[in-house]
């Protein structure tokens, strides 16, 4: 029978073959024997009831120690082993982790982008919401649903790019046709916009290009009025170019609208100069427009305005020219990233 003394060696040897084990399958082994299931130490502490009961709570409590001993012993053990394994492989590995990584720059979102967010986000404040149409548009609602008369110099394949052998079909020389797809799916109350890319036959220069982005709007309710255009665009020129911009509604035509304006805003460009620049044209939606969409122009008035997205860009950040949105320099593009 064991007795008390004998667990202080057991404990002792059992520490040492810990201390001595110097791989992981030696250390498993020295636990398999000093504290498995079948060693002394457990053999022990299993046989405490039959020990006489004055020895039980001193042989019990002695034994226990010294299993949490030995237990704590391997633990430590193993980590040491295991730390040390590491290490060995890190110094096999020849890779110098002293060297600069490959550089991997961060995308950012393109100009153009942020600004057509930044005016989505203007909008939806407002309660509108967004609408899209295709970039390649019949006839019908590119210019006839627009009130834009036949012979009108829009409509002249010298303006606008036609799809060979597509009577008529054209790729849209701006984003009003959307505004015929709207009311065309939904009743009044309507509140869209719509941002997109338009084509025109233009030459490219500094502030031309057969290619461009638009944001066309559209409200249809009843008794919206001129004012409400009015204080719709001037909340739009204030969010963009900030609260004290100084802003002009001027008359202009557009063959869907009916009166049309145009909305001029100051800028002072990066030289100092003092300019009024067209931000975007406008209007109320003239009456036959919704009698080719089949609304009741009795009871519904509305307004449409569309801007140039690229034109915004510019006069919000004095670029000298507008090839600059469209080439895809990063060393421009990050500027703005
Ligand atoms: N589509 C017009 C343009 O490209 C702008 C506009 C939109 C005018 C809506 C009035 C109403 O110039």
């Amino acid at each position: 029978m064991a007795t008390l003394d004998d667990i202080a060696p057991l404990r002792d040897q059992a520490l040492a073959a810990v201390d001595a084990a110097d791989t992981l399958d030696a250390l498993e082994a020295a636990r398999v024997a000093h504290v498995g299931r079948k060693s002394p130490l457990a053999e022990i502490l299993s046989g405490i009831g039959r020990l006489e009961p004055a020895e039980r709570g001193p042989v019990g409590k002695t034994a226990n120690e010294a299993r949490k001993a030995v237990e704590a012993a391997l633990t430590a053990r193993k980590d040491a082993l295991e730390a040390d394994a590491m290490g060995a492989a890190l110094a096999a590995d020849d890779t110098d982790i002293t060297l600069p990584g490959d550089p991997h720059p961060a995308g950012a979102v393109h100009l153009l982008t942020q600004v057509r967010w930044e005016l989505e986000d203007i909008f939806l404040a407002m309660g509108y919401r967004i609408a899209d149409g295709p970039e390649v548009e019949d006839e019908y609602h590119n210019f006839t649903a627009l009130n834009v008369a036949e012979g009108h110099p829009a409509r002249s394949p010298s303006d606008t790019f036609y799809v060979r052998g597509r009577d008529g079909v054209a790729l849209r020389p701006q984003t009003s046709p959307v505004q015929i797809r709207a009311m065309e799916e939904a009743r009044p109350p309507l509140y869209v916009i719509s941002p997109g890319v338009v084509y025109r036959r233009d030459d490219v220069d500094a502030t031309h290009s057969p290619m461009f982005h638009q944001l066309e709007g559209l409200a249809v309710d009843e008794g919206l009025s001129l004012a409400h255009l009015k204080g719709t665009l001037v909340h739009v020129a204030r969010e963009l170019l900030g609260d004290d911009v100084e802003y002009a509604l001027r008359p202009h035509f557009f063959p869907f609208t009916e009166p049309s304006v145009e909305l001029y805003v100051r800028w002072v460009d990066k030289r100092g100069r003092s300019l009024w620049l067209e931000l975007l044209g406008a209007g109320m939606v003239d009456p036959d427009v919704f009698g080719f969409v089949g609304y009741d122009a009795e009871r519904y008035t509305g307004f449409a305005f569309g801007m140039g997205l690229d034109r915004i860009a510019m006069v919000r950040h004095g670029l000298p020219d507008l090839r600059l949105l469209l080439e895809g320099d990063v060393r421009f593009l990050e500027q703005f990233a």
